[in-house]
Order: C-alpha cells, then structure tokens, then sequence
C-alpha cells in the first residue's frame, strides 16, 4: 500500500514509521521545512523510545520518506492519513479543526485518482462528514474517495508498542471500498489476531472521546479516593489492587497521583464537554472530572507547602519530574505546572529536575533552577517532591538525598516509595492516600 501521513508531529510521525515499518511505502509530509530537514538528518522532533531506530531502518529500506510537498506525496496514495493537530480552541474549549479542514483542502487539490482519506487527528464527531463535504465540493465522488475514521490509542512513551500491538484498532466506514483499504493498511495486525473493529464513521470518532474520559474519570476518582484514604487512614494502593482485581474495574489507570495531564486527555475531556453541551445531552460526570483535576493540581502545590516547617517564604523545594509523565519531553498541561507556580506564589525557591523535558520546561517555567541531577537539586533544599515517576527516582539513594538537603521532608506524589524506607532514610514523608 501506499500511505501518505499529513502532519508529521507525535501521532502522524510514530503511525507514518509503523506502517513503513508493516512493509507498506510511507510518506510523511509536514509544513515545517526545519521539522523535515532534522528528520531526513535522523533526528526526531520528539522524545519517544525506539522511534530514531525504527523511523532509521524503514528510511535504510526506502520505505519512509518525508517532504514538505503535499501534492507529490499525495499522488498515487491508497490512503491519506490526516494527522495534524485539534487544540483547544482558545477561549472556548471547542477542538479547533482549522487544520484538519485546511489539510483536507489541499488533500483535495491533490487527490490524482481513487483514494480514502482517513481521519487519524482526534476529531469531534461530525467532522468527518465535513471532511467529506469538502472533498465533495471539489469534485471528488463518493465512489472515488471515501473518508474513514481512525483514532489513535498511544500513549506517549510506549507509542510503538502500542500501535504494534493494540488492543483494538477502530475503524469508521460504512464504504466497502474503504474498509479493504484499511484491511489490507492493518493486515499485519489481524495476522497478530488483534481485534479490529468496525463501526459507523461517527461511532468511530466517539469512540475516541469516550476512551478517554472514562480513563480521565478512572484516574480522578481513584484520586479522590484517596483523599478519603488520608482523612480516614486507609491505604490508596491497597483500595486499588483491591478493586482492580475484580475484572469488571480492571487494574489499570487506577494509580493515584497529583492529577492527569499531557496532550490528550485535558483536551479531548474539554472537547467532548462541548460537543455533549452543543447536542443539549450535556455530561455532568466528565464535568465533575475536569473541574475535580484541575483543582487537584495546584492542592498538590499547597500539600508540598504544608509539608514545610514553618513559614514557606524563602524555603526551597526541589521538584523531581517536570514532564506530564515519564518516558516523555512533554510538559503539556503537566501538573508540575501549576504545582511549581503555587510553590513560586507562596515565596519559595525551586530546584527542579527532569531526565528530558527540561528543555521545554524552561520556556514555560523561566523563574527556576534547573539542576543536574536529583541530587543536585535536592542540594540545599527544605523539601523534595517527586511530581513525575521516570525510573531513575525510583531507585535513588535516599540517605544521599536526604544528606544533601538541609531540610528532611519528602513529599512523594506518585507513590513511588514505601513510607518506612523513605523515614529510615531520615525523611518526614509524605505521599498520596496513604
Ligand atoms: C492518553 C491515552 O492513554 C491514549 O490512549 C490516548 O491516545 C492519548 O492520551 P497519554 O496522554 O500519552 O495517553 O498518557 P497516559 O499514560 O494515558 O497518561 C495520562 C495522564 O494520566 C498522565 O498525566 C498520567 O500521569 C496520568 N495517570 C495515568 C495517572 O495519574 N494515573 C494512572 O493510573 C494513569
């Protein structure tokens, strides 16, 4: 098959390399000359395990390429996916789709022969049928080009695991045409028996959404959950395992934290308020979701601030984990955000580290020091927090790290240490639901 990816940034990029790396020819276009130029270099816009290797060997076997020239890329394409960006619309919280619409566009004034146009951006429901009618405008007919919906699941950090073994690829066609393409596209998968499904266009592009606010709505009430764990005394993880083994709730998603973030979940939460609030079935749970995490965000700031002794102004943190998770450079809608601005609102110093996202967590966060390593930043300082849970805070020496701080109180808002180990060590600790 032949793929063209329009957008070339986190999704198009990392399903543009599977594909070619299924065996199909893949061409990524992107607008951003710089953006093309470093990826012909081999070297990646973003941080995500095993994607300079994978995208390495498929541009080695001529599978993968990448232009800034949509209409050669376009030519002769058995499928044309539409992967670039649907932020929040400022002031609103609508998905903006001027991309995707001016995407579509210039799809249109390209198309040379029979094609389906795919919807991989995360798309409210409907746009799918102004996809459509933007090529129909154009002179495309139903018979030659088909427009399918295709959502993406990765998570961030364990994107290509993902999209190589998923637990299901949804796939929005009524078009029989359409859905051989996309068979024979995903036929490496059904080799594997992962389940495909197949369903309405709109169906698809709702699936999307309500994936992930049921996964927002997990991780938030296991959050409140353990609030109610401190007040009474009892244990989060053990109310966790001792849900999540019964299979109707599932383990997973349910490890309590300082609140989601990232690229994805505040948004599309945001995005499917809107469109439930515009078909008057408005959705009073994922509501309370929004409102409860991003609450919860800058609570994480004050629970850090009572950890202190004594008055804040003056004191210095050092916060460990800057990204919205591990295993990522993304500080989008990360909670270090609003926790570091609470902790700069009460007087205090920060020192901060994180294994890769420092450098885009400079342009946000200006006003701090960032350190070397863990213990550089613990050097000096009243408190640590562990906002984010990489790996190498998962082993550290805490004895080094306390002997560097001239305060002892540890504030662990990812669970990542036991209590006893964290006050043998000489810490006054404190962590979430526990
Ligand atoms: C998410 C979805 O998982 C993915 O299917 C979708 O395509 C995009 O959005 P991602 O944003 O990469 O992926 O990260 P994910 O691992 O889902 O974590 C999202 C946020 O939830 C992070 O801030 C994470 O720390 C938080 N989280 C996750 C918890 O606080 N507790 C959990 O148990 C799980």
């Amino acid at each position: 098959m032949k793929i063209t990816m329009i957008g070339s940034g986190y999704v198009g990029l990392v399903s543009g390399a599977c594909f070619s790396d299924f065996g199909h020819d893949v061409v990524c276009v992107d607008k951003d000359q710089g953006k093309i130029d470093a990826l012909e270099a081999g070297r990646m816009p973003i941080y995500e395990p095993g994607l300079d290797t994978l995208v390495a060997d498929n541009v080695k076997a001529g599978r993968l390429t990448f232009t800034t020239d949509l209409k050669s890329a376009v030519a002769g394409a058995d499928a044309i996916f539409i992967a670039v960006g649907t932020p929040s619309r400022r002031g609103d919280g609508h998905a903006d789709l001027s991309y995707v619409f001016a995407a579509t566009q210039e799809i249109a004034e390209a198309i040379d022969g029979p094609t389906v146009v795919v919807t991989k951006s995360t798309v409210p429901v409907g746009t799918g049928d102004k996809v459509e009618a933007i090529l129909r405008d154009a002179g495309h007919a139903a018979d030659a080009v088909a427009v399918v919906s295709n959502p993406e699941f990765l998570r961030e950090g364990a994107a290509i695991g993902d999209f190589k073994r998923p637990d299901r690829v949804v796939i929005g066609t009524e078009d029989p045409r359409a859905k051989g393409v996309m068979q024979e596209i995903y036929r490496p998968l059904y080799l594997n028996e992962n389940p495909i499904l197949f369903t309405g266009r709109r169906t698809s592009e709702l699936i999307k959404y309500a994936a992930n606010a049921f996964l927002a709505t997990k991780i938030t009430f296991i959050n409140e959950i353990a609030d109610l764990c401190e007040a009474v005394g009892a244990d989060v993880k053990d109310v966790s395992r001792g849900i999540g083994l019964d299979n109707r709730i599932g383990r997973k998603f349910l490890h309590a934290g300082p609140g989601y973030g990232g690229s994805c979940f505040p948004k599309d939460t945001l995005a499917l308020l809107k469109t439930a609030e515009d078909y008057d079935t408005p959705s009073r749970i994922v509501e309370a979701v929004v409102a409860v995490n991003d609450t919860r965000k800058r609570a994480m700031g004050r629970k850090v601030l009572h950890a202190l002794d004594g008055e804040p102004k003056g004191q210095t943190v050092a916060v460990l984990g800057l990204t919205f998770k591990p295993d990522t450079d993304d500080m989008r809608d990360a909670p270090s955000l609003s926790i570091v601005q609470t902790l700069l609102d009460a007087g205090v110093t920060v020192r901060a580290f994180d294994p890769e996202g420092m450098e885009a967590a400079k342009k946000e966060m200006p006003g701090i020091t960032y350190c070397r390593d863990a213990y550089d930043a613990a050097t000096g300082a009243d408190a640590v927090t562990i906002v984010t849970e990489w790996n190498e805070f998962r082993g550290l020496d805490l004895r080094r790290l306390a002997a560097a701080m001239t305060g002892k109180a540890m504030v662990d808002l990812r669970n990542v240490y036991a209590p006893a180990d964290a006050e043998r060590a000489g810490f006054r600790y404190t962590s979430i639901g526990r």
